[in-house]
């Protein structure tokens, strides 16, 4: 298990297959307690020797009386330590010491208000009325003895309870979730009400206690890192030198498929400001020769991440004294990697996650962000003086361009498609847009169409503007953006990128549409 990071103050969620038992996490992060994901199978002496605050118990779909069910340890009720239950995690508890949980006669999903009887903890500091989230077909029938009721909705007696001697509290609302306003007061009562939490999970610390482990570990051994200018590896370079200084050395290829002034930009950062061991290796010949011809998808993403693997592994073999790769994996890759059930945050990977290289270049694996979420990797980010515009830089696919060229790449096509994206970013960061959504990018069609310039007919390409909103990726919706702010973007690609002569805005959601457009 997991190496302690919150100056010993730590929680931990089980997980009975929630989808929201990562959500649940962060919420407790936010609220400066380091939280983490673990199997609902940890046993009583694991909990202990983490030195937990407090437990709880994730939801998740099953139905407590059924065969199979996952369940937990029944010594973990009798360790001392403040159990929340959660949903599933309050009907299982509930189960477990003796109470009875049936299927709803009138099933509650969705909003619902939540009729609060008792505010001497978990809603200590709340009103009497709050609206919750639910999203369960059981509930609770009959209490265990021991246990009182704090508050009921219309078809829920007990919806949430506690058992003040066996130091356990359940819910059968989600309070992780937005649709929760309150969630987050009644999150942070439990951890500093109930499991007297002190909030010690602060950036600043985590960055101390990385850069000291990091020194350690590495002693006078160089640390080899594929820097893309993403967020995760940016922050990654930025943390990592301050531990190591010159002994980090960053690689950064240019394939050729970057945007316009990208490898400068990266420069200027990390080694004129950061002064970084930075090695730029221009590779673009290697890939866009490798690309010639090639129209599907699937294929060009195969060429793109070998020939990245090939030029970093070249790049990497000729450095004196390396021992170690440094990758940027999050903490939601680790909980997918190690199998959780429930453990289904999006994961975008990249090719910069280079698999399998560490073990042939006889390298060691450095992982300094693997307990951070995406929002406390910004907030290091800051925190560690990179520039605004990296740490909130919008995501860009490992094989760039590539993919927002329908069909073959060419240099005239990356020249065009290039150009115009240039014109799109610009637009959309004069009009104070860039943060507002989650991405922005223009896209090449395979086509011509006619158009009219001067007096002179035109038969030209097409540029596609996709910009959306999004969470998560995973879903998204078209971005709605100014008419005017659409209109200038439209104009200055026509007149100022030589080749088109037509630009669409794409308004679909995903799904059924994908974000990018192969
Ligand atoms: P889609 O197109 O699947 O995109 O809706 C979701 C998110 O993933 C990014 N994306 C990629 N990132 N390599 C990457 O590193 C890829 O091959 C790739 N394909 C899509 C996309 O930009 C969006 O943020």
């Amino acid at each position: 298990m997991a190496d302690e990071h919150a100056g010993g103050e730590c929680l931990l969620v089980l997980d009975f297959g929630s989808q929201y038992a990562l959500l649940i996490a962060r919420r407790v992060r936010e609220a400066r307690v380091y939280a983490e994901v673990v199997p609902h199978t940890i046993t009583p002496e694991e909990v202990l020797a983490r030195g937990a605050s407090g437990l709880i118990l994730s939801g998740g779909p099953a139905s407590v009386y059924a065969e199979g069910a996952p369940r937990c340890d029944e010594g973990l009720f009798r360790l001392g330590i403040p159990v929340l239950g959660i949903c599933y995690g309050l009907q299982l508890a509930c189960q477990t010491l003796g109470g009875k949980v049936r299927q709803a006669s009138r099933r509650e999903y969705g909003r619902a208000v939540l009729e609060v009887a008792e505010h001497g903890d978990l809603f200590h500091g709340l009103g009497d009325h709050l609206a919750v989230w639910m999203s369960h077909g059981d509930q609770v029938a009959e209490l265990p003895d021991g246990f009182d009721t704090l508050a009921s909705t219309d078809t829920c007696a007990h919806a949430a309870v506690r058992n003040l001697e066996a130091k356990y509290w359940g819910i059968q609302f989600h309070p992780e979730v937005t649709h929760t306003p309150q969630g987050a007061e009644i999150l942070s009562n439990f951890l500093y009400r109930i499991a007297g939490c002190e909030g010690t999970w602060e950036m600043t610390q985590f960055i101390e206690r990385t850069v000291q482990e990091v020194r350690e570990r590495a002693g006078q051994a160089r640390v080899v890192l594929g820097l893309s200018g993403g967020v995760d590896s940016s922050v990654e370079a930025v943390l990592l030198s301050r531990a190591i200084g010159e002994r980090l050395i960053c690689i950064f290829v240019d394939n050729g498929l970057l945007r316009a002034q990208e490898a400068e930009r990266v420069e200027s950062v990390f080694r004129e400001h950061f002064r970084m061991n930075l090695r730029v290796v221009d590779a673009s010949e290697k890939f866009i020769s490798r690309l010639a011809g090639v129209e599907e998808p699937e294929e060009k993403r195969k060429i793109i991440g070998h020939s990245f693997i090939e030029v970093f592994k070249e790049a990497a073999a000729d450095i004196e004294g390396a021992r170690f790769l440094a990758q940027g994996t999050l903490y939601p890759d680790v909980i997918e990697s190690a199998g959780i059930e429930g453990g289904v945050a999006a994961v975008i990977k990249t090719h910069h996650n280079v698999g399998g290289l560490p073990e042939e270049l006889g390298f060691e694996l450095i992982e300094p962000l693997r307990y951070l979420f995406k929002d406390e990797v910004r907030r290091i980010g800051e925190t560690l003086g990179l520039p605004r515009e990296v740490v909130w830089r919008h995501p860009f696919p490992g094989p760039g361009l590539a993919v927002r060229i329908v069909g073959a790449v060419t240099p005239e096509r990356l020249r065009i498609v290039r150009d115009a994206d240039d014109v799109l970013m610009e637009e959309i960061i004069a009009a104070g847009y860039y943060d507002r959504i989650a991405q922005a990018f223009a896209v090449l069609l395979p086509l011509r169409t006619v158009g009219v310039m001067g007096d002179e007919r035109t038969y030209e390409h097409v540029i596609a503007i996709r910009c959306v909103d999004s969470e998560d990726f995973m879903t998204a919706d078209w971005s709605r953006l100014p008419d005017e702010l659409l209109g200038r973007v439209s104009n200055r690609i026509i007149n100022e990128v030589r080749g088109v002569n037509r630009v669409c805005y794409d308004i679909s959601s995903k799904p059924p549409s994908t974000i990018e457009w192969e």
